[in-house]
């Protein structure tokens, strides 16, 4: 989706999403933020919600997102976790970021709303170092059927009207995007996926 329709969600994305906050999301968050070290990269970070999961665990964090008004909450909610940041506004799949450039590069349900989600994953590999980690969670396929059901329901209509996808499984595409899978793991049902990945051979 554009810019323009992730500005206008800033405001009240936090609370859109205060329900399944604490029941799905943070425990991912949590499973990332236990892996992040070093100079870190978040992309499509909107609101910053993993900042205080992780902010005492880095050296350097610059945050990127397609949306002005999502980098201006995470600019304040890094501060208020007091944790200096460097924000770059952009898509994530033309970062204007060097190669091999980040110890950690950390994407949450940011894979979900893109176009292409193999290009995106492909610049993540370009600006991650051989040996660091990309941590990524989304919403995934379920592996229940009726999540599966209610998924192919919601994707008839959420990606022509929020950008949104719900049968994607980023897991999938470690391989073409030069990734190979460390860890992972999945909330039940496997509606939310968290994964570890390095570049291959690294
Ligand atoms: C569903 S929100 C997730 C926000 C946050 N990562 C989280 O875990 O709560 C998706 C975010 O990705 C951003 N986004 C969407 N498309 C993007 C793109 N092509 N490049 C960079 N950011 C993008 C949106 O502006 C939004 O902030």
């Amino acid at each position: 989706m554009s810019e323009a329709y992730w500005d206008d969600q800033a405001a009240t994305y936090d609370r859109t999403t205060a329900f399944l906050e604490p029941r799905l999301l943070a425990p991912a968050r949590r499973w990332i933020a236990d892996r992040v070290s070093g100079r870190t990269l978040e992309v499509g970070v909107g609101t910053g919600a993993n900042l205080p999961y992780y902010a005492d665990r880095v050296t350097e964090l610059t945050l990127t997102d397609l949306s002005p008004e999502m980098l201006r909450v995470a600019s304040a909610r890094a501060a208020a976790v007091g944790v200096p940041v460097r924000l770059l506004q952009g898509d994530s799949a033309h970062l204007d970021l060097p190669d091999d450039s980040f110890d950690t590069v950390v994407s949450t349900l940011a894979l979900c709303c893109v176009d292409d989600e193999l290009a995106v994953l492909r610049e993540l590999a370009r600006v991650l170092r051989p040996g660091g980690l990309l941590l990524m969670a989304d919403h995934v396929e379920s592996s229940a059927r009726l999540g599966r059901g209610v998924q192919s329901v919601l994707e008839r209509v959420t990606p022509a009207r929020a950008g949104e996808h719900y049968r994607r499984r980023p897991l999938l595409l470690l391989e073409p995007a030069g990734l190979e899978l460390v860890e992972s793991a999945a909330s039940r049902w496997r509606l939310v996926e968290q994964l570890s990945a390095k570049l291959v051979g690294s």
